[in-house]
């Protein structure tokens, strides 16, 4: 097993490694004395896993409930929300019990909100069994839920007592959704760690472990750095700003990995013509993404993403803030003015 520590409001264990379901229960234990525990999942996985942890958490003398919803991020809403803190209440979960978020982004999300709020504030341990929550969502305490204006319009900085990644439980993830975490990681690679970058011309799947290592201990240094969000932690935001307006403007039938994937490409491409990055470097990012099964252009006009980005919560004034990868392990902010963007996307779309 391996063990990636994050400093931050709380301090916490990473554990990524095979089976790890089969013994969440005594990791659990070993940070919190809960008597009951509340696994909170969705329909896809609670068949998949549940049971599983369940068992783990009952040889530890937890008593156990869970909460089943339906996947997909239609769920991460109010609705969905409220029923779960019904479901708390009901139950007369105390301050002292615990969730167990088991699932990807949109349980780890969903979860995380409900512990920050309920009774303001009950422990929760994420066991992200896709790759995007395994290399990003479940770690850094940024949890939300959507609201019919927008994602993630609503949330919380929380973090979780304890992260434990069972690599087996990625195993059963269509291939889409596997490739959608993918861009995440390429997305690590270009940010911060050409080594990473490197390692992702061989397919993930046969390195998954140090992979997860590897961007969950970047994640750990800018959120070490800027838990709040007020600085660095924007540049884990790369190819995303492009990448947002891409899915809202599909109606998200693009889905989140596919779109960062496409705005990276645009970004660079953007960033290329203008200098700002090294020559040559969109057409490695196309390679990469083309070798993990992600879509690398859009049919949406520039000025249909322009339209929707001038809505972008990190604009602020006249001006927004772009993240650049100047090479593949480097990145930065350009802030550039809010009359420059159309041009920007326009340069970004075609060679
Ligand atoms: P998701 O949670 O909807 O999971 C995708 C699908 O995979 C679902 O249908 C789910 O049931 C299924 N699934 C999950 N694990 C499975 C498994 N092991 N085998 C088979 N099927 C499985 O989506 P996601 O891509 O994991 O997460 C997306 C969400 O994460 C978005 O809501 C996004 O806003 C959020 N997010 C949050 C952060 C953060 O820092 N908090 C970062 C990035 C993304
Ligand atoms: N996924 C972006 C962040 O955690 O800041």
């Amino acid at each position: 097993m391996k063990t990636v520590i994050v400093n931050a409001s709380k301090t916490y264990e990473i554990n990524i490694g095979k089976n790890l379901l089969e013994q969440c229960g005594s990791l659990i234990r070993a940070v919190s004395q809960a008597k009951t525990a509340v696994i909170v999942t969705d329909d896809v996985v609670a068949p998949l896993y549940a049971d599983r942890v369940q068992k783990s958490l009952l040889s530890e003398d937890f008593s156990v409930l869970q909460f089943v919803f339906a996947n997909g991020e239609a769920s991460k809403c109010a609705k969905t929300y409220l029923s779960l803190l019904a479901f708390l209440a009901q139950n007369r979960i105390t301050r002292s019990d615990l969730l167990v978020a088991l699932g990807g982004g949109v349980v780890g999300d969903l979860t995380g909100f409900a512990a920050a709020t309920y009774l303001r504030g009950i422990d929760f341990v994420q066991l992200p069994t896709t790759v995007l929550a395994a290399v990003d969502s479940s770690v850094g305490g940024k949890t939300a839920i959507d609201l019919p204006e927008g994602k993630n319009l609503v949330g919380a900085f929380y973090q979780p007592k304890r992260v434990i990644c069972d690599v087996t439980t990625l195993d059963t993830l269509p291939a889409q959704i596997y490739a959608d975490g993918c861009a995440e990681i390429i997305k690590y690679g270009c940010i911060a760690d050409a080594q990473l970058f490197e390692w992702l011309w061989q397919p993930v799947s046969d390195q998954v472990e140090r992979i997860i290592e590897r961007c969950v201990s970047i994640k750990r240094d800018i959120v070490s750095e800027d838990e709040f969000d007020r600085g660095r932690r924007g540049v884990l935001n790369f190819g995303h700003t492009i990448g947002h307006a891409i899915e809202a403007q599909s109606h998200f039938s693009i889905s989140h990995g596919q779109a960062v994937a496409i705005g990276m490409v645009m970004m660079t491409r953007a960033a290329e013509k203008r200098g700002w990055c090294q020559k040559g470097y969109t057409n490695t990012i196309i390679q990469m993404c083309q070798t993990h099964h992600l879509p690398v252009e859009t049919e949406i006009e520039a000025k249909h993403l322009w339209e929707t980005m001038t809505t972008d919560k990190k604009r602020s004034a006249d001006t927004i803030s772009l993240v650049i990868s100047q090479q593949i392990g480097q990145s930065d902010f350009k802030k550039i003015s809010m009359a420059q963007l159309p041009d920007i996307l326009q340069e970004a779309m075609h060679e």
